[in-house]
């Protein structure tokens, strides 16, 4: 049983946070140990993210990305997940060929995985599909601006919505968002100025990445965050620690000492 300070977070708690003005807290994760560490810390939502694809299986983008691969290491971070509300991320083409399709898609991150919704990208394209999950009983979360899966497109990861006309079709796209039933929408690499304005806009909450610091709640993926994926740091990652270093330091001692004889020392033996 959780206590009240522990209780679920819930779409109710989250829609709640944007009234109370009390900041959301989502962060990623993609397997069973850092789902715990996470949801005993204290965050509000876990979020299996397709970079998965990129900062755990090493795909150059979030395209590779397969249901299979979403499912399993979702299902390792519901195994790990208490009170964080737990959403996970629909990979690219797993909801853009048919509704009916994208439905069973969404249904099974619910049914097998243990996700208590999911995330789509996308505006307008997917405001019906997303009527459709909603009213089948489907959290889901909206995600705008920069989306990955559509990186080719953009033709690299480059800040949206800097011109009049891409930030008003932003705003719209969140506005019709909200029209579906999504709970909350991420906005990824947006002016934060026009994510203020989305977000005076909306009833719903948004969760900001790049977006500035006028957002009901912010998201970073959790290995930027630790400084465990080097390869690429975007500028809107601030780095609470740098455990690629401490892996590195850590695994060239175990090297030295194991060389040495220095382990394993008489406490570690039987
Ligand atoms: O895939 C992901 O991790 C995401 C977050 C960056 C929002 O979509």
């Amino acid at each position: 049983m959780l206590s009240m300070a522990e209780q679920k977070i819930t779409t109710a708690i989250i829609r709640e946070r944007k009234i109370t003005g009390t900041k959301i807290t989502m962060l990623t994760a993609y397997d069973y140990s850092t789902a715990l560490a996470l949801d005993e810390a204290g965050v509000d939502v876990i979020l299996v993210g397709d970079s998965l694809g990129m900062v755990v299986l090493g795909y150059a983008s979030t395209l590779p990305v397969t249901m299979e691969e979403m499912l399993h290491h979702t299902k390792a971070v519901s195994r790990g997940t208490k009170r964080a509300m737990l959403i996970a991320d629909m990979p690219f083409l797993s909801y853009q060929i048919s509704d009916t399709e994208a439905m069973l898609n969404a249904g099974r991150f619910l049914k097998e995985a243990g996700a208590q919704g999911v995330k789509l990208e996308g505006g307008r394209e997917v405001a019906g599909l997303m009527r459709k999950m909603t009213t089948a009983g489907i959290p889901v979360v909206g995600h705008l601006g920069l989306t990955p899966q559509s990186v080719l497109q953009f033709g690299g990861y480059k800040i949206q919505g800097k011109e009049d006309a891409a930030a008003n079709r932003i705003l719209e796209d969140a506005i019709m968002i909200e029209d579906a039933g999504a709970f909350s929408v991420v906005l990824e690499c947006v002016p934060a100025s026009l994510a203020r304005q989305v977000t005076k806009a909306l009833s719903i909450p948004t969760i900001g990445i790049g977006a500035g610091a006028d957002c009901d709640g912010q998201v970073l993926v959790i290995n930027d965050m630790l400084g465990i994926f080097e390869r690429f740091t975007p500028k809107f990652v601030k780095k609470y620690c740098n455990l690629n270093a401490q892996i590195k330091d850590s695994v060239r001692q175990y090297i030295n000492e194991v060389k040495s004889g220095k382990f394993p020392e008489e406490e570690h033996s039987f």
